[in-house]
């Protein structure tokens, strides 16, 4: 999936069946980097949903006029195929890489822009990569309480990466340590299930 494209197609969708677009994953990646981890396991997870039949839309910080974030323009129109995009998914993935001990300033400057209440009712899997383990807890302290002040309702645990741990291979992909792969899997898997739960209701 091209990275950002694929807002429209979900849009169109939501216009013609509204319960199939409420069962949509929303991915958002934290990193500023062109060629990134969070970019790449983000596609990992997407090939994951796709082929358990749910639909994804993933976007990232260059999807977004970089004065836009900074001036926290709310109300911009560049930021209105984000905010219905979350609107309409049961799900958001967000994988960010740590800067400074916690999520990078431009995520942050984009969860800013959204009205309160935002994530409610939405399962949420965290995903954060950083050099070192020494900010393992950047998840619990800097990234789940910005998602509860946004209503998130089903915050898993989520998944650390330390760079050590990540493996670019050549066809773009990466592989991990058998553990955490298996703690990824598990992550996307129970995320797969609220979204199918969410569908059946
Ligand atoms: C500006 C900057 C600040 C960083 N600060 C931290 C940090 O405080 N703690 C940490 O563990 N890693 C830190 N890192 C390393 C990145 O988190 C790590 O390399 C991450 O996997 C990069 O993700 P990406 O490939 O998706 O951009 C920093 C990297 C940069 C560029």
């Amino acid at each position: 999936m091209e990275f950002g494209n694929s807002v429209i197609p979900i849009l169109k969708s939501a216009i013609r069946n509204p319960k199939s677009a409420m069962s949509n994953v929303l991915l958002l990646s934290g990193s500023p980097a062109k060629q990134s981890r969070s970019n790449t396991i983000l596609e990992y997870v997407i090939k994951r949903l796709n082929a358990e039949g749910i639909e994804t839309t993933l976007l990232g910080l260059r999807d977004f006029p970089a004065e836009d974030l900074i001036f926290a323009k709310y109300d911009s129109p560049a930021f209105e195929p984000f905010k219905a995009s979350l609107n309409a998914a049961s799900a958001v993935v967000i994988a960010t890489p740590i800067y400074k001990a916690s999520l990078t300033g431009g995520l942050k400057a984009l969860l800013d822009v959204l009205p309160q209440q935002s994530f409610r009712k939405k399962s949420v899997l965290p995903i954060a990569t950083g050099g070192t383990a020494s900010h393992l807890l950047a998840i619990d302290f800097a990234i789940k309480p910005i998602l509860a002040t946004l209503g998130a309702s089903d915050i898993q645990q989520g998944v650390f990466i330390v760079d050590s741990q990540f493996t670019y291979t050549d066809d773009g992909g990466f592989t991990l340590e058998a553990e955490l792969q298996e703690r990824l899997d598990a992550g996307i898997s129970q995320l797969a299930e609220s979204v199918k739960q969410h569908i059946a209701r």
